[in-house]
């Protein structure tokens, strides 16, 4: 089959979260065993994937437009000669099923989350069979058996150590879409990060819709925790640094909030969405837990931790939110300071519990609770920002900036930095003298002329 694909080009549009980059990067890999090279134009690729997401609102009709605008290059491509095999595949894909070939005859192949691992045979069956496939299975063979070893290149990477959610938060769609919780074994990550390592990278980020429930069995089939799992990734030569996301308030345990204070590879940063600051909201939203543990949480972690910069999910609009619960959410955002937030009006997604439920907000009251969030969360960032001028951080270089001799690169507490430096440092942690901030990132100017430095005293 192989040799029929030698020089065939595959375009990927990747929609939403870092876990559908995880899997489009997987998807060139598993392409890549069967003679497919990437390409950034549509119009060259044989084979188009979009890997959407159904997170929020207009998922789906954002794919049935761009599945419009696909039609008229497949088209042209047809005068030219060639064939073009579309497939939709992620989280619409898994929600919408065989509703997609119905809507888009243009579509050759629609395939859920956890099944990417059989598209090579299945752009096998549409080309030469011409049949139209779908598969929105959770198949009982994980596709992480069937994906070959890590061949990325790049500084930065992600790792999906977990994936699907029991959680049943009444907002969400993950647990239809991504399935129930599954965590990957350690060894099995490892190897992954190890490859990854070899191929490059230099700062790993371990992925999970809850990646604190993290439970994987260990070498002696023991479940280990999230912060185990960190310990044994931290051993990686070449590996420098170590983030993780997303949390759950709940699954915040003891041994990982430490792991904060004693692994110098696991950065200080920590994305724990709290979704709203009414407890009234939060047991609307089947969230387990209420403000008092949250506000516990963020504490604990800043006694061991007490620069750990702090993350969010905010939705404001949730069904029956009234004004006074949505500023004790403006409250809660006051109390903890966040580095970084995203937050989001309340959409109703089929299929959840929420979007049955009465007292839905209108959309015109959502958006304006949610400008007064976002002004609030933006002053805390620019705060955030402007508090580690006159700082000297360790950056991790990672790409050319858009000046000349300018690289950018990430702080530990994932701020983008602007540093004029040179390129031979690309990869490289070097120490930097943070000189302004605004909100979205900092410039700093290379400490001394001290370029590479000890990395380990550094992370
Ligand atoms: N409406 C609005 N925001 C949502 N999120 C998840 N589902 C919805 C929804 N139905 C947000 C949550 C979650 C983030 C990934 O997306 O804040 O943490
Ligand atoms: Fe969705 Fe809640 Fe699970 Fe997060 S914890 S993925 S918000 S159901």
């Amino acid at each position: 089959m192989s040799d029929t694909k030698k020089g065939k080009k595959l375009f990927v549009k990747t929609y939403g979260c870092q876990m559908n980059e995880y899997d489009s990067d997987r998807l060139f890999e598993v392409m890549g065993e069967i003679g497919f090279s990437a390409t950034d134009d549509m119009s060259k690729a044989d084979v188009i994937v979009l890997n959407t997401c159904h997170i929020r609102e207009k998922a789906a009709e954002k794919v049935y437009s761009e599945l419009g605008r696909i039609k008229l290059v497949r088209n042209k491509r047809l005068q030219e000669g060639f064939d073009t095999t579309i497939v939709v595949a992620g989280c619409v894909a898994q929600a919408e099923g065989r509703e997609i070939l119905s809507r888009a005859p243009v579509v050759n192949i629609v395939i859920g989350p956890q099944s990417f691992h059989r598209l090579p045979d299945y752009i096998f069956s549409a080309e030469q069979h011409k049949q139209r496939i779908v598969d929105t299975d959770f198949p009982v063979e994980l596709k992480f058996d069937h994906l070959p070893e890590r061949t990325t290149k790049k500084l930065t990477t992600f790792l999906t150590v977990q994936e699907g959610c029991d959680k049943f938060c009444t907002f969400c769609v993950v647990p239809y879409t991504r399935g129930g919780e599954y965590s990957r074994p350690v060894d099995e990550i490892a190897s992954e990060a190890r490859a990854l390592a070899k191929a490059g990278t230099r700062e790993l980020t371990l992925l999970g819709q809850n990646v604190n429930a993290y439970h994987g069995a260990d070498a002696q089939g023991q479940a280990a925790s999230l912060a185990q799992l960190i310990e044994k990734l931290a051993d990686i030569e070449g590996l420098q640094r170590i983030r993780y996301t997303t949390s759950h308030p709940n699954d915040m345990t003891d041994d990982l909030i430490n792991a904060h204070a004693d692994i110098p590879k696991l950065m200080p940063y920590l994305h724990l969405p709290f979704q709203s600051g009414s407890n009234k909201i939060l047991k609307a939203m089947n969230r387990t837990h209420d403000i008092d543990k949250y506000i516990d949480v963020i504490g604990r972690m800043r006694t061991a931790r007490p620069d750990i910069a702090l993350s969010t999910d905010i939705i404001v609009g949730f069904p029956g939110e009234t004004d006074q619960d949505f500023e004790e959410t403006m409250q809660l955002v006051r109390t903890i300071n966040y580095a970084q937030a995203y937050s989001f009006t309340y959409s109703a997604r089929p299929g959840t519990t929420a979007a049955n439920m009465d007292g839905q907000v209108p959309k015109e009251l959502a958006s304006a609770r949610l400008q007064e969030l976002q002004a609030l969360l933006k002053e805390q960032q620019f705060a955030f920002n402007q508090g580690v001028i006159g700082q000297k951080l360790p950056i991790l270089l990672e790409k050319y900036g858009r000046m000349d001799g300018q690289l950018v690169g990430r702080s530990p507490y994932l701020q983008l930095v602007h540093v004029m430096a040179d390129k031979s440092l690309l990869g490289e942690i070097i120490e930097v003298e943070i000189v302004d901030a605004t909100r979205n990132s900092l410039t700093g100017q290379m400490a001394g002329q001290m370029g590479k430095v000890d990395r380990e005293a550094l992370v």
